[in-house]
């Protein structure tokens, strides 16, 4: 079998052999203050055991729910933001089929996201297909509180309640929470929604591989147990043992970390296929949150390549040279489409007929590379054999154990978001949440003309 790899050969010249060698070092200190569970935020590293704890029960049960559901939805709403429905998204992406609603008979249940912003518009939209469907409801929250989530199910639920009355709706929802703190825990017991639980020892942006992540991707119609195949696999590498060349995770947390140390702070994640662009943003979330503290931390950016080289592919290749990237390579695509020949070749492309578009798209990606390294760009290259379940759970282990170390060795807390709060407090201020009334006194005359 196949494993995903982490390719630095385009970083010579921009890391030497000395530099490398020399992180081991670190490594050796860091890796095990993770698995002995010594480093900051310790009591979050549920994630870690994440296949190997899960049990059969579990995934029977959360593989008898995606049924129920899948039987009575043409489109289940998962709700959810940040780390609550990041992780789902970002493998259902990978596996579906690009214009899926379109297709005869359409692929169902067709998954949609709500509770990930606020926009009103977004939600009446949603609401116009929503009452001419059979649909449910995946609501996602850890803390059962948070804003975005908490509003997005007021609505829907009121409109599930309309369409199949209370009763009929409790059937169509099921509530994925903390084990008993919450309002949507509380919500939940009240009204009968089965229930799954977020580990207590799982924060969001980590819990792909719980039911948070597993039921949703469930629901898609993806096998879950190829992607905890997947991962126990990575897990494996990535707990045995800190040496770079063994434990692809370790490599990618040390490279990254050379490159920061030499004023790289930006961080681009390449994708060459449509179906990686929500892997980047999952990618981005779990980093941006995990290592932006202190005023410090490898900013996290994506892009899809060829389309935004005609963007920005020029900043890249010529602006601030404070860029790294990072390419999602895939070896095998799903499918195969030949060039055909024409007979009048009016647009000069039959040096091209008979070969597949993939062929020419490896072409474009090999020949950026090229181009952004002697732009002073270093790049590497994650190998993935294929975007198949199995290999999308090895990448998801191998990014969140990458970004645990990565974490530790720029020595923050990889598993808290403190940052977060602020705009929270402004928000709740101005829209006289009570208990804040003070804030919003202050806020108040502080927006005043
Ligand atoms: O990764 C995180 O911890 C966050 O992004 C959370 O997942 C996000 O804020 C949603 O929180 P909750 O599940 O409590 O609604």
């Amino acid at each position: 079998m196949k494993h995903i790899e982490l390719d630095i050969r385009h970083l010579e010249g921009f890391i030497t052999k000395n530099e490398y060698n020399a992180f081991q070092k670190e490594l050796n200190v860091i890796h095990p203050m993770l698995m002995n569970r010594r480093g900051k935020g310790s009591d979050f590293l549920g994630w870690l055991d994440l296949p190997s704890g899960i049990s059969d029960n579990e995934i029977d049960a959360i593989e008898n729910a995606a049924a129920e559901l899948r039987a009575i939805s043409q489109i289940v709403v998962v709700v959810g933001i940040g780390g609550s429905y990041l992780g789902a998204r970002a493998v259902i992406e990978t596996q579906k089929h690009a214009f899926s609603p379109w297709l005869s008979p359409a692929a169902s249940p067709e998954i949609v996201y709500a509770g990930h912003q606020l926009s009103q518009d977004y939600m009446a939209d949603l609401l116009d297909v929503l009452e001419k469907s059979a649909w449910s409801v995946i609501v996602i929250s850890k803390s059962g509180t948070t804003t975005e989530p908490a509003l997005a199910f007021r609505i829907l639920k009121n409109q599930l309640e309309k369409q199949y009355g209370k009763q009929g709706a409790a059937k169509r929802i099921v509530a994925i929470t903390d084990e008993k703190r919450g309002a949507l825990k509380q919500l939940a017991t009240q009204e009968g929604y089965p229930t799954f639980v977020v580990p207590d020892d799982v924060g969001g942006r980590y819990s792909v591989l719980s039911p948070v992540g597993l039921l949703p991707i469930a629901v898609a119609g993806i096998p879950v147990r190829e992607i905890l195949k997947g991962a126990a696999e990575m897990e494996n590498r990535v707990k045995t043992t800190p040496d770079m060349e063994q434990n692809p995770a370790a490599k990618y947390a040390a490279v990254r970390n050379i490159l920061y140390r030499k004023g790289k702070a930006v961080e681009f994640m390449v994708n060459y296929l449509p179906a990686l662009y929500y892997i980047t943003e999952w990618w981005k979330q779990l980093y941006g949150e995990s290592e932006g503290k202190q005023n410090r931390g490898i900013l996290p950016h994506g892009v899809s390549f060829t389309t935004d080289l005609h963007s920005m592919g020029q900043y890249i290749q010529d602006g601030l040279r404070v860029i790294f990237e990072t390419t999602l390579s895939v070896e095998k695509t799903k499918r195969e489409i030949l060039i055909p020949e024409d007979d009048a070749n009016l647009d000069g492309l039959n040096y091209l007929a008979g070969k597949d578009l993939q062929y020419v798209n490896k072409m474009a990606g090999l020949g950026t590379t090229l181009a952004h390294v002697d732009g002073s760009v270093p790049n590497m290259h994650i190998h993935i054999p294929e975007i198949t379940p199995y290999y999308m759970g090895q990448l998801i282990y191998f990014f969140e154990a990458a970004c645990a170390l990565s974490g530790y060795i720029l020595d923050v807390n990889p598993f808290d978001q403190p940052g977060v709060e602020a705009y929270k407090r402004n928000m709740f201020a101005l829209l006289g949440k009570p208990g804040f009334e003070e804030e919003t006194r202050k806020i108040q005359e502080r927006i005043k003309e």
